[in-house]
């Protein structure tokens, strides 16, 4: 039994294209060495699982086989107390107390301010003969968390957090996410410094709001932290909710909004698509009820199609904390090892023609966990899977049935790294018009 599988040399060189064109690099490497291999990065070896078989593994493993992966860099992003930094019991506990507010009919009772969010945001950006549509999803998706997990809901208070959230955002460059050396403060000097400056701002609205959660409780998830107790009845402090709220917002509202972006990008290249499409939410008839909408079967399949071709996270990292057993490969602590999403999505014998968007296969077969995972998976599946995917219809469901959309760039865009988040290159410029009343009568 070996190790480490074969695969591509040099550290240096390895971590350069995985971090410059990961997409080009995993696929390459993959033709060269088969579905699971070892990429050595500047600081340890990453075995890549880019097989159903090999993502079970990892998936089934017992939760205590590995640990969060990469903590230096997260710690410094987001808080020791971040739900991506925890492992073992205490992220099963703070699991635990963050998973309900995102599913069932706590999730539902959000579906009409999503779809609220979307008309106004859709109806701005219309006033304008040229709009981008990442920068529209980001601002819905940033307004559906703030009004969902926050509980704001004056507009001047929400202007203040999103550029609060914007600017703190902005700050994080890809080599700071990735180079933990670099998150140093230098004398006040530097972009992380700059970033720590951004996340004061943002802590200090924070504390605000979880003064008002306290005086006045509403059905937000702040609300839920400040009053939630974990089993042996203790309340979390007031830096792990910081933690965890700025947590929720950079795992919930740019992956969202990329999503958002690919497919409404995906869906106007392609008059079949949007044909049908725009019969199932036209019928409907105007201004469709939000829950119908997201109980659509081809606007769902549409969205996990996105979700698919481009995957927002193009692999799911964990640490190696006990030998485990990948195939023919026995792993020792310290490596690393992760799902491959964006190999197990274009895996010809699971989704012929790969690179091709076709909703339809999600209405022909059912995936395992093991084949579509844009979400992860295992004891650190994505908390927010099922609230991304409702929103995603709703706010694609609520412009189509509006809007027409006019793309405005030819060339279909490529997927170009974000921070650790692989977005659409040039955002998807688009022009709205209004659609006429009578079309969804005709349909319906
Ligand atoms: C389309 C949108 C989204 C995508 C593609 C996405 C994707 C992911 C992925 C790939 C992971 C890592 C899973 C793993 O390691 O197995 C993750 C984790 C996570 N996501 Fe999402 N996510 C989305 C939206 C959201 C939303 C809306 C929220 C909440 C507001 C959220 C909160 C989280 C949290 C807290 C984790 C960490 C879970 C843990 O470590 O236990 N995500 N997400």
């Amino acid at each position: 039994m070996s190790h480490l599988p074969r695969g591509p040399q040099g550290r240096l060189l390895t971590t350069y294209q995985f971090i410059a064109r990961p997409y080009e690099f995993l696929h390459r490497c993959a033709a060269t060495y088969g579905g699971v291999f070892n990429v050595p990065m500047y600081n340890r070896d990453v075995v890549m699982a880019g097989s159903p078989a090999s993502v079970q593994d990892v998936m089934t493993a017992p939760p205590e086989t590995f640990v969060a992966y990469s903590t230096q860099s997260i710690g410094l992003l987001l808080g020791s107390h971040s739900l991506l930094m925890l492992s073992g019991e205490r992220h099963r506990r703070e699991r635990k107390l963050l998973t309900p507010p995102f599913h069932g009919d706590r999730m539902r009772a959000y579906a009409a301010a999503m779809a609220e969010i979307a008309a106004r945001r859709f109806a701005e950006a219309a006033r304008a003969p040229r709009a981008v549509a990442q920068e529209v999803a980001q601002a819905i998706s940033l307004d559906v968390i703030l009004r969902a997990v926050f509980g704001v809901e004056e507009p001047a208070r929400m202007r203040a957090f999103a550029r609060a959230v914007v600017a703190m955002g902005d700050a994080v460059t890809p080599a700071m996410a990735f180079l933990p050396f670099l998150q140093r403060e230098f004398g006040g000097f530097g972009p992380y410094a700059r970033f720590r400056r951004r996340v004061a701002d943002l802590e200090a609205l924070m504390r605000e709001q979880i003064e008002r959660a306290r005086a006045a409780p509403g059905d937000d998830i702040l609300s839920l932290l400040v009053s939630a107790r974990y089993d042996d009845g203790s309340a979390m402090s007031e830096q792990a909710i910081f933690d965890e709220l700025r947590t929720l917002l950079f795992a919930g509202h740019e992956t969202t909004a990329i999503a958002l972006a690919w497919a409404l990008d995906h869906v106007h290249r392609d008059p079949g698509v949007l044909a049908r499409l725009q019969g199932e939410i036209d019928a409907l008839g105007p201004d469709p009820d939000p829950e119908r909408l997201a109980a659509l079967p081809y606007l769902d399949a549409v969205c996990k199609e996105a979700l698919r071709i481009y995957p927002v996270a193009t692999e799911v990292p964990r640490l190696v904390a006990q030998p485990f057993r990948l195939g023919e490969h026995e792993l020792q602590p310290g490596t690393g090892v992760a799902p491959c999403v964006l190999l197990v999505h274009h895996l010809p014998e699971l989704y012929p023609e790969p690179s091709r968007f076709r909703p339809e296969r999600f209405l022909e077969r059912k995936f395992s966990p093991f084949e579509y995972l844009p979400f992860g998976g295992g004891a650190r599946r994505c908390i927010g899977a099922a609230f991304a995917l409702f929103e995603m219809k709703i706010v694609l469901g609520t412009a189509l049935s509006a809007w027409q959309v006019r793309l405005l760039d030819e060339r279909a865009p490529r997927p170009v790294r974000r921070n650790v988040t692989f977005g659409p290159s040039g955002g998807v410029p688009l022009a709205l018009r209004a659609r006429a009343r009578g079309a969804h009568r005709a349909a319906a």
